[in-house]
């Protein structure tokens, strides 16, 4: 029976709740959700609230507010960076670990877990890996040993520490690519075939027994059409259950959950359904990289209200049907934002065409804004019979 290869993690999470909100509920200080933090309040759930982080930004002494909210406000923790491939192996064979281990270590310190983040992706690899196969001094077999070596080498030294895995990261392309009909992409897909997904899970495993090993991708949080050709959700579903059927160690599918308020999005509903279907293929799911970017045109970026509240509004709903759908499906194991706050956001860096911004649930100077709050009461106000403690899988061998 299915049900025998899955433990709840929610006893613990409840005690550990528990412990969490212990203060007694005396007439001065009557016990009150909203002054919890969103990691205590999603561990009634025993839901981790994750956030990304930057190196650079925990590091920074001008900053303190920033390594208080991400200790503080979450319960798990993900290298917003530092371990990707080109971060940690800049040079061929030299590899650079201080700002992956810091991170760990931040979490550890903080009680944190940790969503390792990632380990075959067709972006930010080395210079090194990419010009070699261009000019053909690496050939592909020589290509995917580096990619086992790689793989074995960075599990392996966080074994242990790292809860859920990327492990391949956005393989699948999307309607505007070319062909328009989907398929696998990239770097990886174009040099070994699609036989690499297997082969990074397999590798993963091998190097550790326990984490979660987790694909990762975004634009899959609701179903299309259901025709593979032009619904990335429905291909992705397609390739998890296939690599089910041939017994590949894949745990979990992430959304990443990367939203855009000029866009339609979807409704909590819809989001549920895709969470259900993937759970059914008796996987673990999450939210990986949630931030909900709106269009910053010249009145937003000259103050106007008018223009400002309803991005802000829109985003908090977006946030929130996530969360909404995350809590309402008992294998959604974590809800992480790709960033917590505006000033230490990737969108307007990454979508400055036109600019994109307001992405995140604290401002730019660590006020939380109304998403923040949404999330807090979808949080507080979830519980039983609808929203259930998680269910975890056992890690798959
Ligand atoms: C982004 C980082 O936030 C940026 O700092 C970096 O310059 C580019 O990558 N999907 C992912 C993440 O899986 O790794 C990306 O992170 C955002 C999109």
């Amino acid at each position: 029976m299915k049900l025998r290869q899955w433990t709840t993690v929610g006893v613990v999470a409840v005690a550990t709740v528990a412990a969490l909100n212990t203060v007694p509920a005396t007439a001065s200080r009557p016990y009150d959700p909203t002054a919890q933090s969103l990691a205590a309040l999603g561990l009634r759930h025993g839901l981790q609230v994750g956030t990304a982080v930057s190196i650079d930004a925990l590091n920074d002494a001008s900053d303190p507010q920033y390594r208080r909210l991400a200790a503080s406000e979450f319960s798990s923790v993900t290298a917003e960076n530092a371990m990707k491939w080109e971060s940690l192996e800049p040079t061929r064979g030299a590899y650079n670990w201080a700002p992956a281990d810091q991170t760990v270590e931040f979490a550890k310190r903080n009680r944190q877990s940790v969503r390792g983040h990632v380990l075959v992706w067709h972006n930010q690899l080395p210079g090194w890996l990419t010009s070699g196969v261009a000019d053909g001094s690496i050939s592909k077999q020589e290509l995917r040993d580096l990619l086992r070596k790689h793989i074995t080498t960075v599990v392996n030294r966080y074994k242990g520490k790292i809860w859920q895995w990327d492990v391949v990261n956005e393989a699948v392309s999307d309607p505007w690519d070319t062909p328009s009909t989907l398929h696998y992409k990239g770097f990886w897909a174009e040099n070994l075939g699609p036989g690499y997904i297997a082969d990074a899970f397999r590798w993963a495993r091998a190097a550790d027994p326990k984490a979660l090993l987790f694909y990762n991708d975004y634009n899959i949080e609701a179903f299309g059409s259901g025709n593979p050709a032009d619904d990335k959700t429905q291909f992705v579903y397609d390739m998890t259950k296939g690599l089910r059927a041939q017994g590949v160690p894949i745990d979990g599918v992430g959304s990443q959950g990367h939203l855009g308020t000029q866009y339609g999005n979807y409704d909590t509903l819809q989001v549920t359904a895709a969470l259900k279907k993937f759970s059914g293929l008796g996987v673990a799911t999450a939210f990986t990289e949630v931030d909900v970017r709106s269009q910053m045109t010249a009145a937003v970026q000259a103050g106007n209200s008018e223009e400002i509240n309803p991005r802000l509004q829109a985003s908090a709903a977006n946030f929130s049907v996530l969360m909404k759908a995350c809590l309402a499906v008992r294998s959604c194991l974590s809800y992480t934002v790709w960033g917590f706050s505006d000033n230490h956001s990737w969108v307007p860096g990454w979508f400055d065409d036109p600019l994109e911004g307001l992405a995140t649930i604290y401002d730019e100077n660590y006020q939380p804004k109304r998403a923040y709050h949404e999330l807090k009461s979808d949080l507080i106000f979830a519980g039983p019979p609808y929203v259930l403690p998680r269910i975890t899988p056992k890690p798959r061998r």
